[in-house]
């Protein structure tokens, strides 16, 4: 649940790791991540994007909610650690009610990042009262600045920093649990170099929020290809949920495509799952919140 995950966020911004949250669609990256954060001894928070549910609902996005939901408890229930699911970059206020009313994810993302200020905090902040309303025990995050590139079905030509002082007046009015910044990275593949990433800016806009009695954890979105050293000093300025996606479809896919061009015969999916747990997640691909803090996520 929400509250169960506000105490990993806590403890993140206590000791300065950060959570790896990452895209699945379907079972065979979510077997690969959840042995992967086992074997560093590391929560796990799996994301599922409103495209993502859609698709693993045979075009039914509740229903591929409902099916991964049941998945990811039943194989978590195989691991010591905790597992948490985040609804990534939602737009869709219908279907975040159906969320809420289901209780399977612990975290959700209302993405109006694209709107004008004021229509995002309209937004926002009516997903932020829906689950007060409810009463759901439930994360809301909400972001704030825009960043480029395409991520579901949100396409974003040009990307903006987020501004310190705008984000404390946006958490202020919303009520968001947790904030995602643009500091410079990108969605998707194509890394262009259109901002310049911005580790102070993290820094700045973690103060301002500070100086204002607010401890909003910071999430940072388009973290595949973002430099370990990079990573570290964002880490270091309250940024405690990194969305990485695209890093792991590429090493899923490559993994796979190794194991097939090796053999053409190789086509039994398990086998590619097999040979993904022990070759994609390498000791430096996580942050481990439990026993040892790696700082080359
Ligand atoms: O919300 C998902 C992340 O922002 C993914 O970004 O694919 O560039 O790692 P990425
Ligand atoms: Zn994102």
């Amino acid at each position: 649940g929400g509250s169960e995950l506000a105490n990993v966020y806590d403890d993140a911004l206590e000791k300065g790791f950060g959570l790896v949250a990452s895209n699945i669609a379907e079972p065979n990256i979510m077997m690969g991540l959840m042995e992967g954060a086992a074997r560093k001894n590391s929560d796990l928070l799996l994301q599922l994007s409103g495209g993502a549910s859609t698709f693993a609902g045979n075009e039914d996005p509740v229903d591929g909610l409902k099916a991964m939901g049941a998945y990811i408890d039943t194989i978590a229930d195989q691991y010591d650690i905790g597992v948490f699911l985040n609804m990534d970059h939602q737009t869709d206020l219908e279907f975040i009610e159906a969320q809420m009313d289901l209780e399977i994810p612990s975290s959700i993302m209302i993405d109006a990042s694209h709107e004008p200020f004021e229509e995002n905090v309209a937004r926002s902040k009516e997903v932020v009262e829906m689950k007060e309303e409810k009463g759901a025990d439930v994360l809301i995050e909400a972001e704030l600045g825009q960043i480029k590139g395409v991520e579901d079905e949100i396409e974003s030509e040009e990307a903006f920093y987020t501004d310190p002082e705008q984000a404390v007046e946006f958490v202020d009015r919303t009520g968001c649990d947790l904030l995602a910044i643009s500091v410079g990275t990108q969605h998707g593949v194509a890394k262009g170099k259109d901002l310049e990433l911005r580790p102070d800016l993290a820094a700045d806009i973690r103060q301002a929020l500070r100086d204002h009695g607010l401890d909003t954890p910071l999430v940072l979105h388009g973290s595949s290809g973002v430099q370990p050293d990079q990573l570290q000093r964002m880490l270091q300025h309250g940024i405690c949920k990194v969305n990485k996606d695209t890093r792991y479809q590429y090493e899923y896919t490559r993994t796979a495509y190794d194991l097939y061009s090796e053999d053409p015969t190789n086509i039994v999916p398990p086998e590619g799952v097999d040979a993904d747990r022990d070759t994609f997640f390498n000791d430096t691909d996580w942050s481990p919140n439990k026993d040892v803090f790696d700082p080359r996520v």
